[in-house]
């Protein structure tokens, strides 16, 4: 039987991670949300563009829950989105009950899924969500780091003039604004980025990429970046479904990692067929690991006020 990925809320980022799975054609693709009809007519529309994809995949849109039975992964987008003049955290009080209503009632569905947590502020909803759920923690993923990191790459390569997937670096910490771009882990195939860079261009760089979810609603004035979102969730998605033992810098439960202990925050983990195979702890500067516990420090202020 062919698996399935389920997509909760069909919005800007749920549909365009759709149209990406679809394409694939690796896997049958479901669509959820709550508006009626949204999700059957997006997953119409993708299904009728797989032919001219040669792709197999069967695309549905649902507005009942029940129809997500016998997912292998669950992508959480749904909730509010930033509009200009608003911080991820804004979003708290009124995205923990839509997630946290949602992922209470997944498990009974789809008992084996993993879940991969998108809706911001996404720590803290990753946090949330593995709690509700009930799932081990392995199984309980936020999507930020990639995107964070492909954004501080393409910023790179721009200033360089070279090809953006040549350079290496990992933003990591809380997906906010005191998100951790780690400079001693920028590089161009190998060569450290202070040796290419002065160090003036590099905070620029590292300033533009804390701002870079910011930079694009202030431009869409109605909503927030999905492209690149729903291309960071693709690159987890299929490191999962196909095993690929990728190490993303994702959210995943601190268990004594990094020197915290039941929170949520972006390290670099091994993804694969069980979730989060394993935490890799890189080696971090004084004042890149007083930055980390900082970003980690407003991921757990977020966490109290959600109480
Ligand atoms: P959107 O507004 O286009 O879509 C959100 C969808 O959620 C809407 O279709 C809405 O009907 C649906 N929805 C609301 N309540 C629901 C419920 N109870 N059940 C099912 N669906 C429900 O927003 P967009 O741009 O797709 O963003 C979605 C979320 O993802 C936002 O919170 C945004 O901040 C976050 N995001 C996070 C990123 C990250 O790196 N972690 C990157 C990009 C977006
Ligand atoms: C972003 O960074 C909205 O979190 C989202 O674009």
């Amino acid at each position: 039987m062919r698996k399935k990925v389920t997509i909760i809320g069909a919005g800007n980022v749920g549909a365009s991670l759709a149209q990406l799975a679809a394409q694939a054609g690796i896997w049958d693709v479901l669509l959820y949300d709550v508006v009626e009809g949204m999700p059957q007519g997006k997953a119409l529309d993708i299904a009728e563009a797989c032919l001219l994809w040669g792709s197999a995949a069967s695309v549905k849109g649902t507005n009942d829950l029940k129809d997500t039975a016998g997912s292998s992964l669950i992508v959480i987008t749904a909730g509010l989105a930033r509009k200009p003049g608003m911080s991820r955290d804004d979003l708290l009080m009124a995205n923990a009950k839509i997630v946290g209503g949602i992922a209470k009632e997944l498990p009974a569905y789809s008992p084996e899924a993993i879940l991969i947590v998108v809706t911001n502020p996404v720590d803290v909803m990753t946090q949330l969500s593995w709690k509700v759920s009930g799932l081990p923690h392995q199984k309980v993923i936020g999507m930020g780091g990639v995107l964070d990191s492909a954004r501080l790459r393409s910023f790179i390569a721009w200033e360089l003039g070279v090809k953006p997937s040549d350079v290496e670096a990992m933003v990591l910490g809380g997906h906010g604004d005191q998100m951790v771009p780690v400079e001693s882990l920028m590089s161009v195939r190998g060569i450290p980025l202070k040796e290419l860079l002065p160090a003036q261009k590099i905070q620029a760089i590292v300033q533009r990429t804390r701002g870079g979810g910011a930079e694009i609603v202030s431009l869409l004035k109605t909503g927030s970046a999905y492209y690149a979102p729903s291309a960071s969730i693709f690159e987890m998605v299929k490191a999962i479904m196909l095993d690929e033992k990728r190490p993303l810098p994702c959210a995943v439960y601190l268990n004594g990692d990094y020197g915290w202990e039941g929170v949520y925050a972006g390290v670099p983990a091994v993804l694969g067929e069980k979730g989060v195979e394993k935490i890799i702890h890189v080696p971090m500067h004084a004042a890149e690991l007083d930055a980390f516990n900082h970003s980690v420090n407003a991921v757990k202020e977020l966490l109290h006020k959600l109480g």
